[in-house]
Formats: structure tokens, C-alpha cells, sequence
């Protein structure tokens, strides 16, 4: 559920109008919805409540903003951060060290040094290499590095390709097979504490066999590796769960089946878990709203141009993602159109023949679940301003993020043999 809902036939996100953003702050523009973000926080909160202090830590990838951030720091919600970059806004948001995750593959050298002197909960480390430079720059500082191994179940999670991460086929995490010798590789490490583990199988999953393969096979390990003599204290289970779509698209499983089925798998593992959702707490808190420049007829259909682009919101060009389209004042009549921005390239194309709110040059449309992987993905690509964000709380409503010219922002004198 979000709170983006028609109130006399005007779609609003909470009690603002859309339509009253769009005339002060132009279009297009990302509003994200504060209601939203903490209903879905509580909602994860609650499905997991039969666990025993479980470290529920936002994949701030997902949505980096600091008003987001500051919202869900407030829900007591902790960060996954993959560069130092979202370390610090993660911090800069309230969010306390001892809630924090630090994953990703090519972790640097510079980024250990500082996340350790900062503070961090847990380094999820993705190799032993990585575990060998982690323990020397610790050592260097004075730190014994809290570190988790994730592990590669070799799991097909059933998503698109491009956000699949738990296959043989995936630069993630060590195969299940070879874990034992590389946790064994790494404990007498001077540099770290060997933990826990954890496990990512991919994003946007609309079933929940392939995650509780993977919650098995971890299950698994962390047997075999307490017999082995690890004291493990923590088991996190990555992010994952996909959000509706609307109109046909695949329904995900609810929060609360989620939690069900990790509750009756992880009830004899005696450790505290981890999850780490993105798309599940932002993904439906915001949409991105753009303006109709012109209609151009088609052969088939008419070509709705939008003033939003593939550079604002990728998904679509990415993964062929769907994201819904709503008028923000509509007619009651329906149109089928090609809706596609003005970026020069065929990829620039949000929905083919998509029947949809009737829309014509002027009018305004929100494209729905934009909340996660939009603005976070968004480039500058045209030459073209990085959007707004808005967050709006009830009936107030602030800019979040200033329309940024990258071009002018980057500029920078020209070598000296072009003056
Ligand atoms: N944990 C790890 C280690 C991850 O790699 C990710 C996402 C998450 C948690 C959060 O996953 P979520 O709960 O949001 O599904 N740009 C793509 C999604 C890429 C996800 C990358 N990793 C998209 O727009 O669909």
C-alpha cells in the first residue's frame, strides 16, 4: 500500500497535489512519500518480529537520498552500503555505526581504512583476497575488522539476468562449496573477527523458494562451520524481496510470508540474523513525475513524449523493467501509446503500445515505483539536469534535491592548447 491516491480527481502523494510540485519545482521530478517509507519499514518490522533482534539495514543503493535516509534512520532502520560514499551518507543520516553493513565486491583499500575508523557493524567480504587486505589495513590501524563471508549458493533466483547474484555465473560471493577452506583460509587473521555469513541471491524476486534454497544451504554452512570451531553470531540474509508492480506484472510474496518462512527455516540456528531490503522500503514510496511535451503520431500508436528520459529513470532501458503510468488528472478515458522521452536513442522507451491513462501534450503522469533504482541510477546523459527529488510529510512538502546541471556543475577550464 502507498499513499498516492486521487483525492476530487487529482492524484496526490499524501495530501499534496502532484500537480502542485510539478508548477513550483518543474518536471520532471522524483516525490517520495515520507508515510509510505515508514509504513513499509514498520510492515518489514512487524513480519519479522517473531525473531530475536533482527538488523534490519536499507540497501541504500536503492535510494540514497538523506531526507529518505534521515526517514528511515528515524524508523531505527540501519544501512547496507557498498562505497564509502553511501557509508557517509548513511551516517550523516543518523544511522550509528553499529548498524551498518559494508558489502560490495571491489571494496578499496582507502574505503576499509575509513569505515573502520568511523565504525561499522560488518564487513561482508566477497573473497579471500579481499579478506588478506582488509586484515592488513586493519592491523595497520589498530582494528580487528568484524567480517562475514558471502557465500554463492549457486542459486537461480528467477528475476531478470542483470539483477541475478547468486549464480556460479556471478562475480558474487565464494561458492558454497569452497566456504569451509575459505573461512578456514582467513581465522587466524590478525586483522579480523570472523562473525558470520551472508547471502544475496538477486533483486526484485517474486517467489520465495529460490531465497529459502539459499537460506538452507546457509543453514547448512553455518553448522558445518561451528563444528568446525567458528563462533558465529551472525547470519544476514540479504534484501531481495520484490514490491508489486500493478497491472499483471508478477505478485511478490507479502513481508509477512516472507518472515514466516525465514522464521521456520533459521528456528534452530541459534544466531542473531541480518536482512538488508532496498526495493521493499523505497520502491513504492515514490513516483516520478513528468510532463507530456507532445504527442507524435505513429504508424501503429501515438508516441507520448515525456519530458523525463531513460537517464532519469534507467529500468526500463536496463532491464525491460515495467513501471505503471497514471494521468495525475485523468479524463476517465483510455489510450494505448508508445510512451518514450527525448534522449536520442530508440532505448529511450518506457512502455510500447501500453494501455493507459488517455494523455495529451501538457498533461502530467507519474510513473509509479520509482522510489528505488530511479534517481539513485539517474546520469546526466544529453546533457540533461539530474532531476529533483521532493519528499513530502502529510501536507508539507520539501526539495530534497536540487535539479543538478552536471554539465555546468563539472565544467572545468579547457586544456591549454584549446584556449
Ligand atoms: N544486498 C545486496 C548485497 C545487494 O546487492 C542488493 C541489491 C541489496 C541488498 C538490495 O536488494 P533489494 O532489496 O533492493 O532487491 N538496479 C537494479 C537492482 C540492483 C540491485 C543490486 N543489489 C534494479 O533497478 O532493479
Amino acid at each position: 500500500m502507498d499513499h498516492f491516491n486521487l483525492i476530487d480527481g487529482d492524484l496526490h502523494c499524501e495530501a499534496v497535489p502532484l500537480a502542485a510540485i510539478a508548477q513550483e519545482v518543474g518536471t520532471p521530478v522524483y516525490v517520495y512519500s515520507s508515510a509510505t517509507l515508514v509504513r513499509h519499514a514498520r510492515v518489514l518490522k512487524a513480519a519479522l518480529s517473531a525473531l530475536d533482534d533482527p538488523l534490519i539495514a536499507y540497501a541504500v543503493k536503492a535510494n540514497p537520498n538523506p531526507a529518505v535516509l534521515a526517514t528511515l534512520a528515524a524508523e531505527g532502520l540501519g544501512g547496507d552500503v557498498v562505497s564509502i560514499g553511501e557509508y557517509r551518507q548513511a551516517r550523516a543520516a543518523g544511522m550509528p555505526p553499529e548498524r551498518i553493513l559494508f558489502s560490495g565486491v571491489g571494496k578499496t583499500a582507502d574505503e576499509m581504512a575509513e569505515a573502520l575508523a568511523g565504525g561499522v557493524f560488518q564487513m561482508n567480504l566477497e573473497s579471500v583476497e579481499e579478506a588478506h587486505m582488509l586484515s592488513a589495513v586493519a592491523s595497520a590501524t589498530g582494528h580487528r575488522a568484524p567480517v562475514a563471508f558471502r557465500i554463492n549458493p549457486d542459486v537461480e533466483a528467477g528475476t531478470h539476468a542483470k539483477i541475478t547474484t547468486g549464480t556460479a555465473d556471478n562475480k558474487f560471493g565464494i561458492p558454497a562449496a569452497q566456504a569451509l577452506d575459505a573461512f578456514r583460509a582467513v581465522r587466524d587473521l590478525s586483522g579480523l573477527i570472523v562473525t558470520g555469513a551472508t547471502v544475496h541471491i538477486g533483486s526484485q524476486l517474486t517467489r520465495l523458494a529460490p531465497l529459502e534454497a539459499a537460506f538452507v544451504r546457509l543453514g547448512e554452512l553455518l553448522r558445518t562451520l561451528r563444528d568446525d570451531g567458528f563462533a558465529l553470531s551472525i547470519a544476514d540474509l540479504g534484501g531481495g524481496l520484490g514490491v508489486p508492480h500493478g497491472a499483471g506484472q508478477p505478485e511478490p510474496p507479502s513481508p509477512q510470508e516472507y518472515g514466516a518462512m525465514v522464521a521456520r527455516v533459521t528456528h534452530d540456528w541459534d544466531i542473531r540474523l541480518a536482512f538488508e531490503p532496498g526495493r521493499l522500503i523505497s520502491g513504492n514510496a515514490g513516483v516520478l513525475l513528468s510532463r507530456v511535451v507532445r504527442v507524435k503520431p505513429g504508424e501503429h500508436h501515438p508516441w507520448l513524449i515525456v519530458d523525463a528520459a531513460m537517464n532519469d529513470l534507467m529500468r526500463p532501458a536496463l532491464y525491460d523493467a515495467y513501471h505503471h503510468i497514471d494521468a495525475v488528472r485523468p479524463s476517465g478515458k483510455r489510450m494505448t501509446a508508445h510512451v518514450v522521452g527525448p534522449v536520442c536513442e530508440s532505448g529511450d522507451t518506457f512502455a510500447t503500445a501500453r494501455e493507459m491513462d488517455a494523455a495529451g501534450e501538457g498533461d502530467l503522469i507519474v510513473f509509479r515505483t520509482a522510489g528505488a533504482y530511479g534517481a539513485a541510477m539517474s546520469s546526466g546523459y544529453n546533457s540533461r539536469p539530474l532531476t529533483p527529488e521532493v519528499l513530502v510529510d502529510g501536507d508539507r512538502w520539501a526539495l530534497v534535491r536540487q535539479r543538478l546541471d552536471v554539465s555546468a556543475a563539472a565544467a572545468t577550464p579547457l586544456p591549454d592548447w584549446l584556449r
